[in-house]
């Protein structure tokens, strides 16, 4: 199974929780692209549902991102030259620091951070040698210091502000390899975490999938919206 980016050359993308909202939308942009798209979700059926309703050249994949041995396993099978770290989870909305459930905390570092981290680590070294790759961490307004970082939900901000330091640094360490990792920000999305909000996930997914397929001299290490560097 192949797809083609901007140049013609064959890619193979990743989309982490892709079994709905805004990762099953980019999965569907993605495969609508042309590209060979692995649609991650925490189980097999629901990874099996996502790579159906995506179509195109799509394959399931069970990866549960703060599951070290299925990260692993993933890695071992699959080669992928587009990673899109989508998976996330708003779990403190409504709380403010001082009184933040820091269980509620460590668990939105487990995935929004760590779980990206993780995935990244798996999949990132075979971009390296193979001298071209695109990582996209799906990151979040409410994690912009220069807007003022998002009160109302602790661990979420913190765990994105994280999530923009760690596209930094790994930025910094994949300078000249041929691998753009780049951080998102998709505005407010109708998705289970925003049912009110009005932009829809395809609207979205659109911008993810620019930012996923990036031409050889696109920016690495920015944070985007739309198509636009901001300050974070
Ligand atoms: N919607 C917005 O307005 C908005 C704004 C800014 C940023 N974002 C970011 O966009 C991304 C997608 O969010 P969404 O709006 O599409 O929310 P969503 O509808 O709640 O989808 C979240 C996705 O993440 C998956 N997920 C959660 N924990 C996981 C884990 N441990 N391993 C693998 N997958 C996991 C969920 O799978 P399950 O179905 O198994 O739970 C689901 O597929 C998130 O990173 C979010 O922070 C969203």
């Amino acid at each position: 199974m192949t797809g083609t980016d901007v140049t013609g050359t064959a890619r193979t993308a990743l989309v982490t929780g892709a079994n709905r909202g805004l990762g099953l939308a980019v999965a569907t942009e993605l495969a609508a692209r042309g590209h060979r798209v692995l649609c991650a979700a925490r189980d097999e059926p629901a990874a099996a549902r996502a790579a159906a309703r995506a179509s195109g050249d799509t394959a399931a994949l069970a990866l549960d991102v703060t599951d070290p041995g299925a990260v692993r396993a993933a890695a071992a099978e699959h080669a992928v030259d587009i990673l899109v770290n989508n998976a996330g989870v708003l779990l403190d909305q409504g709380s403010a620091p001082s009184v933040a459930d820091l269980e509620l905390v460590r668990r939105s570092l487990d995935v929004n951070l760590l779980g990206t981290w993780r995935v990244t680590q798996a999949f990132l070294p075979g971009m390296v040698d193979r001298g071209w790759g695109r990582v996209v961490n799906v990151s979040s307004g409410a994690a912009s210091f220069a807007y003022g970082p998002a009160p109302g939900c602790p661990g979420y901000t913190a765990s994105k502000v994280a999530l923009n330091a760690l596209t930094t640094m790994l930025a910094q360490e994949v300078k000249g390899t041929g691998v753009l990792v780049n951080a998102i920000n998709p505005g407010l999305v109708r998705t289970r975490m925003q049912p009110l909000a009005e932009q829809t996930a395809e609207e979205a997914a659109r911008h993810i999938a620019d930012a996923a397929t990036l031409p050889d001299d696109g920016p690495c290490g920015v944070f985007l919206r739309r198509d636009t560097v901001i300050e974070w």
